[in-house]
C-alpha cells in the first residue's frame, strides 16, 4: 500500500476479533512510535504496553471511552522531568510529540493489518495507581489493538478547499 492509502484507510476500530497479535508486531508498533518527531528532540514519551487480558478487563472498568476487548493497549505517557528540560513550552511540546508517536503507531498497526483506537476518555488516578506509573509520569492517551472485527465508514472530511488557505487567510485553495 502507498502511503496516502495507509493514511486513508486507518479508521477508529472498537470492535475487535479474539486473535492474538504477534509480539514483533507489537514491537514494530512501538519502534514506529520512537520515531516520531520530537520538539528539541527531547522524546518526552514513555510507553507501556499491556499485553495481559485480565489487566485490560480491569482498564476496561476505568476508561469509559474504550470499546470492544482489544488484544492489546499503548498508554502513551509524558516523563515530566524530561519535558521540563524544554522550559515554559515542554508541555505542549510533548502533547505534540505524543500525539506524532500515537499517529506512527496506528498507521504501523494498519499496515500490519491491526485495528487501534486513540482513547483519551480514561480515569488516570485509577490507571496510575493500577499500573504503578509513578508521580513524575503523566498518561496521556491510550491506543488500543487488536484484528479489526468491524470496519466502518470513512467519516466526512472537511474538503481541502475549506480548510487550505493559500497565502494569505481566507484565500481559499481552488482546484
Ligand atoms: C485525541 C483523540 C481522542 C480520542 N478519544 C477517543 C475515545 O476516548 N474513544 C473513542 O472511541 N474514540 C476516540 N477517538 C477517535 C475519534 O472518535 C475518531 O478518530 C474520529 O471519529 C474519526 O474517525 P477515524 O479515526 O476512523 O478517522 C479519539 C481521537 C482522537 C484524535
Amino acid at each position: 500500500m502507498d502511503l496516502l492509502s495507509i493514511i486513508k484507510g486507518r479508521r477508529s476500530i472498537r470492535s475487535f476479533q479474539d486473535k492474538e497479535i504477534p509480539e514483533d508486531h507489537l514491537l514494530a508498533i512501538l519502534e514506529a512510535g520512537i520515531w516520531a518527531p520530537s520538539g528539541s528532540n527531547i522524546q518526552p514519551w514513555e510507553f507501556i504496553l499491556v499485553n495481559d487480558s485480565t489487566l485490560i478487563k480491569k482498564i476496561k472498568l476505568l476508561s469509559p471511552g474504550l470499546y470492544g476487548v482489544p488484544k492489546a493497549l499503548i498508554i502513551l505517557c509524558m516523563n515530566k522531568k524530561r519535558t521540563e528540560k524544554a522550559g515554559r513550552l515542554g508541555p505542549s511540546l510533548a502533547v505534540m510529540d505524543i500525539s506524532m508517536a500515537a499517529q506512527n503507531m496506528m498507521l504501523m498497526a494498519y499496515s500490519l493489518g491491526i485495528g487501534s483506537c486513540p482513547i483519551v476518555s480514561f480515569n488516570k488516578s485509577g490507571l496510575r495507581e493500577l499500573l504503578e506509573i509513578p508521580e513524575e509520569v503523566d498518561p496521556v492517551l491510550m491506543i488500543s489493538l487488536g484484528y479489526p472485527d468491524e470496519w466502518p465508514r470513512a467519516p466526512e472530511k472537511r474538503p481541502l478547499e475549506e480548510v487550505v488557505h493559500v497565502n494569505a487567510y481566507g484565500k481559499n485553495l481552488r482546484r
